[in-house]
């Protein structure tokens, strides 16, 4: 009797547990939420969001901000930061929120295996979501493509006066020069932002948009800018801008050698995140086939899953080969690379 009543108490400690067990699945699967910091502001993001909320259960609660806005409140909430995931564009700013310990590292054989090792963080911290090449847009009436060839030869005299680009004060400048750095050194670094300077058809100023709008207005016959701004003029509600889109024809730089720079825009898990495992999944189901066919259509960067298409526009630039240093380097030399910029007297 004694060892039956002994035996029911086991089972019923076994039952509780498996109950308990069950009951706490079931939670986490149904109910919970996960808090996204994001830089991105895109439609189809929103739209990413709602498909995981309905087929997780678990709800996206999200803080737009700029990127440099999202880093500060982290900082400033520390330990009691709700953040659980952070979104934002360019691996130089990812590194900026490593090196300031906001993000933890995550253990996820889904990522692992999803997403190159050069398009996250080698301690899995952050990881790429799409994938943008920084490359050249050139008027064909003015210019030969066959004229073209790598970003060091647009630092030489035969540009004098031709080029469009932005401003060093925005990352995508730093993580270029940064990406020269890490390959060439910095003695390079410097020869080719100062012979950049020289290229200039303008001070810079105005975004990646604004550079192609002056080569169509005649100021010079190439802009560097980042794929997807032609992809989103060409498809813009404004006549203007698909001109503008229409009038330029684009060339991946480097081909012959290490390739094309690239940079992506990319997520990792908050330091301090109070729904961890959502946020694993979330990042997850970013990478997953369903959710990258609606990031290659809607903003026209390449997705990281290589099981899906870019979209029919960038398919139709044709491939490429992209420069595969780890994007973490362009972090890593960004002090540098904001430094050189200065010397060389890019505004
Ligand atoms: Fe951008």
């Amino acid at each position: 009797m004694k060892r039956f009543l002994l035996a029911l108490a086991t089972m019923a400690v076994l039952t509780g547990c498996k109950n308990e067990k069950q009951e706490t699945t079931a939670a986490s699967e149904k109910s919970g939420e996960v808090n996204v910091y994001t830089h991105r502001h895109y439609a189809a993001d929103q739209e990413l969001f709602k498909q995981f909320e309905e087929k997780t259960g678990i709800k996206v609660n999200v803080i737009n901000a700029n990127a440099d806005e999202l880093i500060q409140k982290m900082k400033i909430e520390g330990e009691h930061s709700p953040a659980d995931v952070l979104i934002t564009v360019d691996a130089g700013r990812l590194t900026r929120a490593k090196d300031q310990e906001l993000l933890q590292t995550i253990d996820s054989e889904i990522l692992d295996n999803t997403i190159a090792s050069h398009l996250k963080d080698p301690d899995n911290q952050w990881f790429g979501l799409t994938k943008r090449a920084r490359i050249v847009a050139y008027a064909p009436e003015r210019v030969d493509s066959t004229q073209l060839s790598t970003y060091e030869d647009l630092a030489t005299e035969k540009w004098e006066d031709r080029i469009l680009i932005r401003s060093s004060e925005n990352i995508y400048n730093q993580s270029l020069l940064a990406s020269i750095i890490a390959h060439s050194g910095e003695a390079a670094a410097k020869e080719w932002a100062e012979g950049m300077v020289e290229s200039m058809a303008r001070a810079p100023k105005g975004n990646d948009r604004d550079q192609v709008k002056a080569v169509v207005a005649g100021e010079g016959d190439i802009a560097i800018v980042n794929t997807y701004y032609i992809g989103n003029l060409l498809n813009s509600e404004n006549p203007e801008e698909v001109k503008a889109g229409e009038s330029v024809k684009i060339f991946f730089p480097n081909q012959e050698g290490r390739g094309t720079h690239i940079n992506v825009s990319g997520a990792g898990v908050a330091r301090n995140a109070p729904n961890k495992e959502n946020a694993i999944k979330f990042i997850e189901f970013l990478v997953s086939k369903e959710a990258q066919e609606v990031f290659a259509n809607s903003n026209y960067e390449y997705p990281v899953n290589e099981e899906v298409e870019p979209a029919q526009l960038l398919q139709s630039w044709g491939e490429f080969k992209e420069d595969r240093l780890n994007l973490s380097e362009l972090g890593e030399h960004n002090k540098e690379a904001v430094l050189i910029f200065d010397e060389a007297g890019w505004k």
